[in-house]
């Protein structure tokens, strides 16, 4: 059996969660591989809306099994809040999501640290979600980070909260001059946590593949997106993760043998929250109409999006890094309305087209080319046939310049939006 994977090709809110929601229905196992809570993955099926910020959306479907991989930073407060409140909606999820055992763990001084670098960054805020993400993988890679599995341990819980805490005690009230983080407290409540889920934390990367070898299929689901990736983004201003083909194998523990299918979520536009470099915004009133058209609001922090014309170039290098063998392309309904539509299909520095994108994108200017818009709504349409003939140029054109197959096309949130190609 093989496993799928669905990627960002933007810089995240391309509309994930809705794709993997429609793919989610004949999946074993569904799995996070990396990001936290910082994701905010939007599903609506009939008249229910639901935001997932840790727990796959696949939990939707009663016998699907969510995995929430080494890869992930996991936030107890935010992972318990979200059980609550799927428990108070009618899903009992805890017994069918696996945690790893090698996750790490957000913790609360992560979120704390994250808050006082941002407040602290005057002009070079990264505009992070302030869920500690990047405190919590810098303290991974740097060895100082606690695991999952280091909870369910009393003795050796003890001794590595108190070396993590020397080194993070001294950080906080030296450096952000904050009150120094208590021992027995977060000790009490790590250990409890650890407590409490003892019975899902597995080593989901055996229990993955031995499900795979069995025949069972998995769907690996993607946060953020690859504009965002730690490498392949436009660094700094990314997450603190490999959000690409790359992380989802290194952050589930699957064979990379098993993956057959990587699909890549494109929005018909593109937006990004936070600071950095986007080459195709549209600033003003422009952009401020597509955000209103497109209810373009953070799922996590509720900021406005930045908006802007979908970028080719940027499709083309997603495609290469992730190995994309098919594209969604989402809300391309809000495009409706428009007389013209623009689409950035390279871009040059000093009046030269440049071979892919950059590794900087500092004086990057963007090549567009102008299509036909159409007026009509679209958000009924089921087949290609049922678009009006300029969406259709649009739909082809992208296929074009991005040399990848289109194999869906969204036209609405619900569940049942959708076109397969
Ligand atoms: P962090 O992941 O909270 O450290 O934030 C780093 C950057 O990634 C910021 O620009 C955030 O706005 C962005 N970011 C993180 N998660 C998401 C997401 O789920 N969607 C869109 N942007 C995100």
């Amino acid at each position: 059996m093989s496993a799928k994977l669905v990627v960002g090709t933007q810089w995240g809110d391309e509309g994930k969660a809705k794709i993997i929601d429609y793919l989610s229905g004949e999946i074993d196992y569904i799995v996070r591989y990396q990001g936290g809570a910082n994701a905010g993955h939007t599903v609506k099926v009939k008249d229910e809306t639901y935001i997932f910020h840790l727990i796959p959306s696949g939990i939707l479907y009663p016998d699907a099994i969510c995995v929430i991989g080494n890869g992930v930073v996991l936030d107890p407060t935010a992972f318990e809040s979200e059980l609550d409140s799927l428990k108070e909606r009618g899903i009992d999820a805890f017994h069918r999501v696996m945690l790893s055992e090698t996750c790490h763990i957000v913790l609360p001084l992560h979120r704390t640290i994250d808050e006082a670098r941002e407040a602290q960054a005057a002009g070079k805020k990264i505009g992070t979600t302030k869920r500690g993400i990047g405190v919590s993988y810098g303290d991974k890679v740097t060895r100082i980070g606690l695991r999952l599995g280091d909870l369910l341990e009393t003795g050796y819980l003890k001794e590595r909260l108190g070396h993590i805490l020397e080194i993070k005690n001294a950080e906080i009230t030296r450096i952000h001059g904050l009150e120094k983080i208590e021992f027995n407290e977060l000790y009490e409540s790590l250990l409890a946590f650890g407590d409490r889920v003892r019975p899902i934390v597995k080593n989901t990367s055996f229990e993955l593949n031995r499900a795979l070898g069995r025949g069972k299929s998995v769907l690996l689901e993607g946060a953020q997106g690859t504009g965002l990736d730690i490498d392949f983004g436009t660094y700094p201003y990314v997450t603190s993760s490999n959000t690409t083909t790359g992380g989802a194998i290194a952050g589930s523990g699957i064979s990379f043998q098993y993956l057959k299918d990587v699909i890549g979520i494109c929005k018909a536009y593109v937006t990004r929250v936070g600071e950095g470099p986007f080459p195709t915004e549209i600033h003003g009133e422009a952009g401020e109409h597509l955000r209103k058209l497109g209810h373009e609001f953070g799922a996590t922090t509720g900021r406005p999006r930045r908006c802007g014309w979908f970028d080719t170039e940027l499709i083309r290098h997603a495609a290469r890094v992730n190995g994309l063998t098919g594209i969604a392309l989402t809300k391309l309904d809000v495009l409706s309305g428009y007389d013209e539509i623009q689409i950035g299909v390279a871009y040059k520095r000093n009046g030269e087209r440049l071979d892919a994108f950059p590794g900087m994108l500092e004086n990057v200017e963007v090549e567009y080319e102008s299509m036909p818009g159409w007026k009509q709504d679209i958000s009924a349409a089921r087949s290609l046939s049922d678009l009006p003939a300029p969406c259709r140029a649009y739909i082809e054109r992208l296929q074009e310049l991005s040399g990848v197959p289109i194999s869906f096309v969204s036209v609405g949130p619900g569940r049942d939006d959708t076109i397969v190609v």
